[in-house]
């Protein structure tokens, strides 16, 4: 094909050829001016190094340090020209060095490379979000502990496949959500510890015959050690898929607690009242509370999976070490970051501020037969009965109850002794849901005086969590 004009050959987006796309294509300071801080505490600690080591004087460390100082001064207060002819930011922010400073600036990426350069700033920006995410993390699980210890005796049904199954309390359902994110935070910290440790000094891939000394600058960053093999440091990006999948698993709870709060927000439900703050009105319909912060963090997994799948496919089969291919893994982890962060603020906020309506909560666990295993238990216990027979009593009980349109505890004791003699009036000691509750003692059941005694477990490991892991 002849190359007559840009215009024919790429449309009218590209004014000036090839030279335009390239540009287009292989810029990213549009994106990774995120890491500007990193990428600059970075080169403060190689060119200290550098100086320590004798590979450049202390006065032009000096000069690089200060330099540096104003780059970021002017790139914080949004007086930094972002150039995409200088195409990231490791060249935009090393230009605009040698026009402050002079020819020092170009001693400043001795025994260095971009390459070693990008993975560590992209690991310590990541390594911040880790860190920040615990600290989220135990603000969640802290709101979600006061509403359990609030809600310690208020009934609601239990479901599984979302019918009414048993009897639980609310406060125990919080506490459910309370472990799941005490997973997330032990993932994340698990996360930090294979994180922790510097790839700069690995250079563009071999290492470098300057006589660098890699466990200082690892040392300056906060890193507990350098990594070992210069291959695998400017290849990996493990980091960063551990990252999307602490936050892809971390968002799927969320998802599903923000799904529990749509479904019992809706009239039909009416187990809990959304606050203002977490609510919508319709532009058409007038009477409309929408919960459109749950649903917004219901649907957040759709970026953070896809983060993951997406840096997962890009890494897939890539030889060592450093391709190009590897500039798209930071959009997403940025998105996701963002996304993850927005997701557990709102999720937090809606624990906090929404209120069960303890009546129908109470009313809905009656409802459904929902102490059918009670009755159960009950023959069981009293009776001496085998389980599989009790049960065998008690559906055709419920069946009963279902055909007369009343409640198990509604069912005269003549019925019930019709279906089993032995039975006595004890028996509506346990049909009622406060009993049933009361009743589920067993180690993690949900029983009251179980609530409370966990919520004194996750107070005391909060206590202890928020000292720790917070670096
Ligand atoms: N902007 C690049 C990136 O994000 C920096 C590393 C470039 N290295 C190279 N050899 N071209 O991956």
């Amino acid at each position: 094909m002849s190359q007559k004009t840009s215009n024919e050959m790429w449309g009218g987006r590209f004014a000036s050829g090839p030279a335009a796309v390239m540009e287009e294509i292989n810029a990213s300071i549009d994106f990774d001016k995120r890491l500007y801080a990193e990428d600059i505490d970075g080169s403060k600690a190689h060119a200290a190094m550098l100086a320590e080591q004798g590979i450049i004087s202390a006065e032009d460390a000096r000069t690089l340090q200060d330099g540096l100082e104003t780059v970021r001064a002017e790139i914080a207060e949004g007086r930094f020209a972002f150039s995409r002819q200088r195409e990231d930011i490791h060249m935009n922010i090393e230009a605009r060095l040698a026009e402050l400073v002079g020819p020092a600036a170009g001693r400043l990426h001795t025994a260095r490379s971009r390459n070693d350069q990008v993975a560590l700033d992209f690991r310590l920006h990541v390594k911040k979000a880790l860190q920040a995410l615990d600290g989220a993390l135990v603000d969640f699980m802290t709101a979600l502990v006061d509403k359990a210890e609030a809600h310690a005796d208020t009934v609601m049904p239990g479901f599984t496949h979302l019918q009414v199954a048993q009897p639980v309390t609310f406060g125990h359902h919080c506490l459910a959500y309370v472990e799941m994110a005490a997973r997330d935070l032990l993932r994340c910290r698990d996360a930090l510890e294979r994180l922790d440790e510097s790839p700069l000094g690995a250079a563009a891939l071999a290492g470098t015959g300057f006589p660098i000394d890699r466990h200082m600058t690892a040392q300056a960053l906060g890193f507990r050690e350098p990594t070992r093999n210069s291959l695998d440091s400017v290849s990996d990006r493990d980091f960063a898929l551990e990252f999307l999948s602490v936050a892809a698993i971390c968002a799927t709870h969320l998802s599903r607690l923000a799904e529990e709060i749509v479904i019992w927000s809706t009239p039909q439900f009416g187990f809990v009242r959304l606050s203002d703050a977490f609510s919508t009105g319709s532009s058409i319909m007038p009477q409309k509370r929408n919960p459109d912060a749950a649903e917004l963090v219901r649907a957040k997994p759709g970026r953070i999976n896809g983060a993951l799948i997406s840096l997962l496919t890009v890494m897939k089969g890539l030889p060592l070490t450093y391709s190009k291919d590897m500039q798209e893994d930071k959009e997403q982890v940025f998105d996701a970051i963002d996304s993850l962060f927005l997701a557990l603020a709102a999720a937090t906020g809606m624990v906090r501020d929404l209120t069960p309506n303890v009546d129908a909560m109470r009313k809905a666990a009656g409802h459904g037969y929902s102490t059918a295993t009670d009755l159960a238990d009950f023959l069981v216990r009293e009776l001496g009965m085998p389980f599989r027979e009790a049960h065998h009593v008690t559906g055709r009980a419920v069946a009963l109850a279902e055909e007369r349109g009343v409640g198990l505890e509604d069912l005269p004791l003549e019925t019930l002794r019709s279906l089993e003699p032995r039975i006595t009036d004890a028996v509506y000691g346990v049909l009622g849901v406060d009993a049933s509750v009361a009743s589920r003692k067993s180690f993690g059941g949900t029983a009251p005086e179980n609530v409370r005694r966990q919520v004194g477990y996750w107070r005391d490991r909060l206590a202890r969590e928020s000292g720790s892991g917070r670096g």
